[in-house]
């Protein structure tokens, strides 16, 4: 546990987590919503280790994609953003229990005028030059793509090998940032961070890219007009890249707020997803290095979801609403779902019929009758009072010895490593302990063991699964809030210790923390049989 306490940093600079900024193309599908409930895990994990923390997401608003979506829908790109941000994004994210501090959207004048002040300052240093280009463009990426991002479709034409649409031929006179500059710098970086880009594979990927050699970076179109203006050339917007990027700088405060940018900036952990990775692990720390400003301290790539060994997506139609889910499973099963079965970093499928299996013996069976068990064993036997343990031995010392384990791997898997899957594992290895620990002391039948030692080992069995499960809400409580509170109320906690929020997960595993006599009830089922699968 002293490993966590020092990460907690009262009055030092805040634990900044930011998700991508999403395209308010379409309405959020699955893969965005994954990126989200992570950061809003981190976040939450973070907090309870008694950090500063501030939890960023929003919406990029600008460039072609989005032009052309609303101009198809015959409004204005603006009304179109406003329509999805209000009906989509903002409702997902509350729906979701997302505890974002701030949700930037970049058609917003404290964005965009800083982005102009960004620009411009980096025109004046001579960052940025003139010149022409000529090249395959994808929209959906909205992005320049060279030879080997391309493949073959039917003819011989090229298709983006991630939308498998086909690129475009753009030819612009544009402005340029020096990006071809900045390669040694990134790799002395990479080199001197070995975290930096997270995990290994995503970090090979970006030092193969930066070795072949950068080119500079067109940062500006003049065929459309939807974004922000060049500040000394009208006739131009700003790339919708560099925009976006500049998101997690301007919410912050970048040229408005200084104590707040300067407390704040830079990111602790950038979460992208693998397709854009590029973007925040050589484009976003080399304007920064431009700018003389300091780099995120990682960028975490998630793999993607899949369905039918295809990208989820909105464009290719598989993209399936959280809502779906949620309204099946119930949105704190779904939150602990996708991070529990896909090893984040890489790519995973899904299915209804995995994510059933595992609510059913995991969620329902192990954690959700286990905490119904010990009410109403305690409500039964001791009018709902919780009894103090006075004959503790070696089952009960090996229940202690577990949680300390799960305690310090949940730490340092969810809040070090990113490894969610790996951090809820552990938790939900004790779980199955104290499960088995019930198991093996058959309560049920010590309660019939009316002398004085039957009656004791009873209280302490009692004591023990209950304590064990107000750890186990600690702990679960950064991915299930709601089921993490309807716990703690049964436990009688909220009376006992306070609220849950205010409970550090590096003392979690500090035993004897619930008052002998807390009020035990049996509350709500916490995780209800599923319904038939909707047709
Ligand atoms: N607007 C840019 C990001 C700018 S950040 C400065 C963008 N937006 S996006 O809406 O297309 O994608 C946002 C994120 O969603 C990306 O990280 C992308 O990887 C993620 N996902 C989109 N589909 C996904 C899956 N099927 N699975 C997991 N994540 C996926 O890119």
């Amino acid at each position: 546990m002293a490993a966590t306490e020092e990460h907690a940093e009262p009055g030092g600079k805040t634990y900044y987590v930011t998700t991508p900024i999403y395209y308010v193309n379409d309405a959020p599908h699955l893969g965005h919503a994954y990126t989200t409930v992570a950061g809003d895990v981190l976040t939450r994990w973070h907090r309870q280790r008694g950090e500063n923390v501030w939890f960023l997401t929003g919406t990029d608003e600008h460039g072609q994609k989005i032009m052309r979506t609303a101009e198809a829908n015959g409004v204005t790109p603006q009304a179109w953003s406003d329509k999805l941000v209000e009906e989509s994004w903002r409702p997902l994210w509350q729906h979701l229990n997302i505890a974002n501090d701030d949700f930037i959207r970049t058609t917003e004048a404290r964005h965009t005028d800083r982005v102009q002040e960004f620009v411009q300052d980096l025109y004046d240093k001579g960052e940025i030059y003139k010149g022409g280009y000529e090249g395959p463009y994808c929209v959906g990426c909205e992005e320049y793509k060279l030879p080997g991002d391309l493949i073959e479709g039917e003819g011989g034409v090229k298709l983006c090998a991630i939308h498998k649409t086909p690129v475009e031929i753009l030819k612009e006179e544009n402005y340029f940032f020096k990006l071809s500059e900045y390669g040694p710098k990134l790799l002395a970086h990479y080199e001197a961070n070995p975290g930096f880009v997270q995990p290994e594979s995503a970090r090979n990927e970006v030092l193969n890219f930066v070795k072949q050699g950068l080119q500079d970076l067109s940062i500006s179109r003049s065929t459309f007009d939807w974004g922000v203006p060049v500040p000394w050339d009208e006739k131009h917007v700003i790339y919708v890249w560099v925009d976006a990027l500049l998101n997690y700088a301007t919410a912050a405060g970048y040229g408005a707020d200084q104590a707040k940018f300067d407390a704040t900036f830079p990111a602790d952990v950038h979460l992208v997803g693998k397709d854009i990775l590029r973007f925040h692990a050589i484009i976003w720390p080399a304007m920064l290095m431009a700018q003389g400003l300091p780099l995120p301290g990682k960028v975490a790539a998630n793999g993607w979801l899949m369905v039918g060994g295809e990208k989820m997506s909105k464009s290719n139609l598989t993209g399936i609403k959280p809502q779906d889910l949620t309204s099946h499973f119930g949105v704190d099963a779904y939150r602990w779902y996708f991070l529990r079965a896909i090893a984040f970093g890489q790519d995973g499928s899904f299915s209804w019929e995995d994510f059933s299996a595992r609510y059913t013996s995991e969620l329902a069976n192990d954690y959700g009758n286990l905490a119904s068990r010990v009410a109403a064993m305690i409500g039964k036997y001791y009018g709902g009072a919780l009894p103090e343990a006075t004959a503790e031995g070696d089952a009960e010392q090996a229940v202690r010895d577990g949680l300390t384990k799960a305690v310090t791997e949940a730490d340092r898997r969810i809040g070090e490593e990113l490894d969610f899957a790996g951090g809820i594992a552990a938790i939900f290895d004790f779980v199955k302990q104290v499960n088995g620990y019930l198991t093996e002391q058959e309560p049920w039948k010590v309660a019939k063991d009316t002398s004085d030692a039957g009656q004791a080992r009873l209280a302490t069995v009692l004591y023990t699964a209950a304590e064990a499960l107000r750890a186990c809400a600690v702990l679960l409580n950064s991915v299930m809030p709601d089921t993490s509170q309807k716990l703690w109320e049964s436990l009688g906690a909220a009376e006992g210790l306070g609220a849950l929020a205010d409970q550090r997960v590096q003392d979690a595993a500090v035993w004897g923390q619930l008052p002998v006599g807390a009020k035990v009830t049996k509350g709500a089922v916490l995780f209800p049989r599923l319904e038939e699968k909707p047709a």
